[in-house]
């Protein structure tokens, strides 16, 4: 077999290896079609199966009811950032929460957009290390707006906003499928698929029958959320295999690892190994607050940022990638979505411990 790292990659990120397995082996003959699914059509029999039974995986996964909407659209988390604006403003003022880049980027769309755009909420005070714990509520809003878990800063809401009858909308790329969530008081969530749910090049967008009835009807074909909700993701030719490999993934999070809470608490045990750690010495500093750390992306500091490169290249040769911090940040950071295993984050502890020690 191939030598495989173990992968701390932000995303696109690490895959589980069984889900590789499988589009390896059926890469050239998919369900005994004779064809790669790279290759059959996204209007055959095998594809329309692969497609719905992601979508029913989704809904059984999150315990969505039938008052949701699966769908599949290209152009990454960042068109989210444009289209929820677009559908949802309706000369209405719009409400963000602004807990670092991701966030920032969604407010600039909103505001490109043309609508009123209130930040009622930040934490850019002291460097996005936190989640704030306030949000004020506006009743005329068209909608709030959060970010659940932010990739850079590594903060992560616990529990969301109480927004009373405006919608909560939430970009979920970073913490989809990691955890359970109550899915009610959202209109809308959407995820870049590459983290938690499968490859780049699909992103997965539920929402709520009664938000598609609000959305705006004059916008192009290919923004408007109505397009993709009638015609089952279907009215373009969508990204087959990255659905496909979706598809293989949420299988796994339900065959393999059990469903959500079993997922949820692998993921508790992974982010509690590698934060006690870092609690119980004093050489590496953890970045976000205690009570917003994420689950899914642990950022720390080294005692001095020289020493980053030598970490950097000590774990490369220990078989550990993908832990530099984002450019805009800097640090180090590890990420273990859900296809990172505890013996990934142990192998890591200790190689943390070795170059604290040397
Ligand atoms: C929380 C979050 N939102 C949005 C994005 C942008 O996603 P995309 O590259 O799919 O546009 C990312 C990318 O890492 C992210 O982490």
């Amino acid at each position: 077999m191939a030598q495989r790292v173990i992968n701390f990659n932000p995303g696109p990120s690490a895959l589980p290896l069984s889900v590789l397995e499988q589009a390896k082996s059926e890469m050239l003959d998919f369900q005994g079609s004779g064809m790669s699914v790279l290759e059959t059509s996204h209007r055959s029999k095998q594809f329309e199966a692969v497609l719905d039974s992601a979508i029913q995986r989704t809904r059984r996964l999150l315990g969505l009811d039938e008052s949701y909407h699966v769908l599949f659209i290209q152009g990454g988390a960042s068109m989210q950032f444009a289209m929820v604006p677009m559908n949802f403003a309706n000369g209405r003022p719009v409400d963000y929460v602004d807990t670092g880049t991701w966030s920032t980027k969604a407010i600039k769309e909103a505001r490109i957009c043309g609508k009123e755009t209130r930040v009622v909420a930040s934490s850019e005070d002291a460097k996005f290390t936190y989640i704030p714990g306030k949000v004020p509520v506006n009743p005329d809003a068209a909608y709030l707006h959060i970010t659940s878990n932010n990739t850079i800063r590594g903060t992560q809401w616990k529990s969301f906003p109480d927004a009373g009858d405006v919608p909560l909308v939430s970009d979920m790329s970073s913490d989809i499928f990691s955890r359970r969530f109550d899915p009610r008081p959202f209109g809308l969530i959407y995820a870049g698929a590459q983290k938690n749910a499968g490859p780049a090049g699909v992103t997965l967008v539920i929402i709520r029958d009664d938000m598609l009835k609000k959305a705006s009807k004059e916008l192009p074909t290919m923004l408007r959320y109505a397009t993709y909700a009638d015609n089952r993701s279907l009215y373009n030719t969508p990204p087959c295999f990255s659905i496909y490999l979706c598809e293989l993934v949420l299988k796994w999070i339900e065959e393999t690892i059990g469903g959500l809470d079993q997922m949820e608490q692998i993921n508790e045990e992974k982010a509690a190994l590698l934060y006690d750690y870092i609690d119980g010495q004093d050489f590496y500093r953890g970045t976000a607050r205690p009570d917003s750390r994420s689950r899914m992306n642990i950022t720390f500091l080294l005692p001095e940022a020289d020493l980053e490169k030598d970490f950097i290249a000590g774990a490369a040769e220990a078989g550990l990638y993908g832990l530099k911090g984002h450019r805009s940040v800097g640090g180090l950071r590890a990420s273990i979505y859900n296809a990172t295993t505890l013996e990934s984050v142990k192998a890591l502890v200790d190689y943390m411990d070795r170059f604290a020690k040397r």
